[in-house]
Formats: structure tokens, C-alpha cells, sequence
């Protein structure tokens, strides 16, 4: 790919990874993704933000090749995506100094053994003059991990956001053409990845809307030209309230389980309640964690096997717990023959999630009458506790 012109003198360079299926060993990336850096060439300095991907090395060079001198180069983030071609753009820039906040600098040492000499650290709200144009750092931190910062272009009004903001979406323009489209990657990834930090993704937020943002460029995804579309998606993700929505992940062996699933999901309907299920045998995990964003209430349904839980329903608890979605209820259901240790151990691997944990059903063998009666209660259960928390 050829460096493509953003406005004068700023230019997106970077690769998209049309191929990519997974991303971190873990999230799945239906739409391919890809890193965008950035060069800006000012009156009198040429900056670099971020780079590519190490996988991407000689189509990055290429790109580098194209630029006469680098002063600086900026690592937003220390996350290899970004910053695994930095050791390589030094190598050709001897002279460029490399631009990140105090933790980021300590990371990259560790992880890219940059020598630290190299660096330049920038306090929050420092600023960096190339002449006629100025970068400001705005740190903020777990988008996505402790040394992430936003850099912003004073005189063109775009910031630089590296994670935040993204979105896991290879596209060939790279500007937002599609929005619904976006939006989705957009969500997806902030589900992924994001979710966990949404307290202090809150306060990110408030500290960059405090510019006049014309453009938001992120590391991955298309840059957004009408910045209003990610911010609106974003103050809703983070800080509304959730749902009236349950998630229900699950997974059957005979069929007792899955008789028990489409009760509560008959129950739920009945009251009011939406749900959206997954079966964990087939489920794309990325559309469970975009669920997981708006939902009020989690359900995990499995049942028992080796004596607990069926490990696909430990992956999705634990990946529940992980993410520490905003859901405010949990329960569980399941069943089992001789060993009835689903509840405990599910319910274990969901401690960081601070829910109302609602009284879990379990059926010994097929469910019962008995066994759906109190699938119905769970549900009316559901639908009066949401009323109560005033979810809509
Ligand atoms: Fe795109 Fe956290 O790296």
C-alpha cells in the first residue's frame, strides 16, 4: 500500500490485513483489521505516529522509504501491533528520537529492547513544536493498556488515538464510508478489549471531548471525518445503563440443558425481556462480548460433565468475568446425573462481576415440571429485578 494523503502534509501509512482472523491468539476479527501510522511533515520537523505490525515489516519499509528525514517518532502505544516496526524505522532514522509517555518508554525496553537513549518521555499536556503545526499528548491510559496516550494535532483539529476509538476493520478507504459497518467493528472492539476499563475509558473520554475534534484517526479501522458517529457510540457503550436485555451462553450434551435454555427464553419473552442466546458449540465469542456491552443480566446454561461444568461454559464465564460488563444480575442454570457442581464452580469463575447473583436452577437429569416452574420464576425473577433497577 502507498502512503494515502489524510490533508496536506499529513499522510496515513500502515497495512491492511484483509486476512487476519484472530487477533492476540483470542479475538476473532471477521473483517480483517489494520494499523495505520501516521507521518505529518511540519515547517521544520517530520514526525511518525505508531507503526505497523512486524508481519507487515517490508511492506512498512517500503512506505518509509518515501520519507526523506524523521525527527520523531511517536509510540502511542506500546502493543506490538503498533509499535513492532519502531526497532526497524530507527535503524533508518538514527537520528529520530522516539516520542512516549514515562510507562510506555519502560514497556517498549522490555519488549522491543530499545535502548534508552532513544527515548524522549512527555509529560500530560506537554507539546511538541514541528514548526507550523503542534502535537499535544493527552495521556490516556487503558485504552487499551497503562501507557496508551492520544496525541492532537492543534492547527488541523484530528487526534490521534492509536486503540481507542478503533475498529477491527479492513476496508480500502481510509476514511469511514460505511457507519453501520463501523459502528459494529467499532463495538466489537471495544468489547473486546476495552470493556474492562470502562471507568477510566469514562474519564478518557471526557478529557478528549473537551477538544474541538475534527477528525478522530485511530491505529486501526477507517479515520472518522464526522468524529460525532464513534463518540455518541462510545458515551453510550461506556456510561449508559444497561439493557433490558439478558445473554445467555450456553451449551448441551442430550438436550436437557437446551430444553431448560428455550424455556427461559419463552419465560423471558413472556415478561417482557429481551434475550439473545448463544450456543457455545457454534457461537462467534466477539458477538457474545458485543452483547455483553448493553446487557442487564447474564445467564450461563451447561450442563455437567467430568464432573463440572462443560469447559465451553467455563470459557465463557471466565471470559464474562474478564470483561466485567455492566450487568447488574447473573444466574445460572444446568444439569448434571450424579455430580451437581455447576453452580458452585460457575459461579466462582464470576466473582469480579459485581452482579446480584439470582437463585440458579438445576435439574437432576431431564428437566421437570418441577424444573421449568422454576426456570418461569427466574424469569419473572429477571423481569422484576430490571423493572426495580429502572432498565429499560
Ligand atoms: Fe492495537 Fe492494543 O493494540
Amino acid at each position: 500500500m502507498k502512503p494515502l494523503k489524510v490533508k496536506d502534509d499529513i499522510y496515513r501509512l500502515g497495512s491492511v490485513d484483509w486476512d487476519r482472523r484472530i487477533f492476540d491468539a483470542l479475538i476473532p476479527l471477521p473483517d480483517g483489521t489494520s494499523y495505520n501510522a501516521y507521518l505529518i511533515k511540519g515547517s521544520e520537523k517530520t514526525v511518525l505516529i505508531d507503526t505497523d505490525d512486524p508481519a507487515f515489516r517490508d511492506e512498512f519499509m517500503e512506505q518509509m522509504e518515501e520519507v526523506d528525514k524523521l525527527d520523531y517518532l511517536v509510540s502511542l502505544h506500546a502493543e506490538q501491533d503498533h509499535s513492532g516496526c519502531i526497532p526497524f524505522v530507527l535503524e533508518k532514522f538514527p537520528e529520530a528520537k522516539l516520542v512516549v509517555s514515562p510507562k510506555c518508554k519502560n514497556m517498549e525496553m522490555d519488549l522491543l529492547h530499545i535502548p534508552e537513549e532513544k527515548f524522549v518521555t512527555v509529560a500530560d499536556g506537554e507539546t511538541l513544536s514541528l514548526g507550523n503545526k503542534t502535537l499535544k499528548f493527552i495521556h490516556t491510559p487503558w485504552v487499551h493498556w497503562p501507557e496508551t496516550m492520544s496525541a492532537w494535532l492543534e492547527e488541523d483539529r484530528i487526534m490521534f488515538t492509536c486503540d481507542f476509538f478503533g475498529s477491527h476493520l479492513a476496508v480500502s478507504n481510509i476514511f469511514v464510508t460505511d457507519k453501520a459497518r463501523t459502528y459494529d467493528a467499532a463495538k466489537r472492539y471495544y468489547a473486546e478489549i476495552m470493556m474492562p476499563f470502562r471507568k477510566i475509558i469514562s474519564k478518557n473520554l471526557q478529557k478528549v471531548l473537551t477538544y474541538d475534534i475534527d477528525m478522530i484517526a485511530p491505529s486501526h479501522g477507517p479515520i472518522y471525518r464526522d468524529p460525532e458517529l464513534i463518540i455518541e457510540a462510545h458515551k453510550e457503550w461506556v456510561d449508559a445503563p444497561p439493557k433490558n436485555l439478558v445473554v445467555l451462553p450456553y451449551i448441551s450434551m442430550h438436550e436437557s440443558t437446551r430444553l431448560m435454555v428455550d424455556r427461559l427464553v419463552e419465560a423471558l419473552i413472556k415478561n417482557g425481556v429481551e434475550v439473545e442466546q448463544f450456543n457455545l458449540e457454534v457461537t462467534d465469542l466477539g458477538k457474545l462480548a458485543m452483547m455483553l456491552v448493553d446487557a442487564a443480566t447474564i445467564v450461563i446454561a451447561s450442563p455437567t460433565v467430568l464432573g463440572g461444568p462443560h469447559p465451553a461454559a467455563v470459557y465463557a464465564a471466565y471470559l464474562a468475568n474478564v470483561l466485567r460488563p455492566k450487568a447488574l444480575f447473573a444466574s445460572v442454570m444446568g444439569s448434571y446425573g450424579w455430580s451437581d457442581r455447576v453452580v458452585p464452580v460457575i459461579s466462582g469463575l464470576i466473582k469480579d462481576l459485581k452482579v446480584e447473583v439470582l437463585e440458579p436452577v438445576l435439574s437432576k437429569g431431564a428437566p421437570t415440571q418441577e424444573t421449568f416452574e422454576a426456570i418461569d420464576r427466574l424469569a419473572e425473577n429477571i423481569a422484576t429485578k430490571h423493572k426495580e433497577a429502572g432498565v429499560m
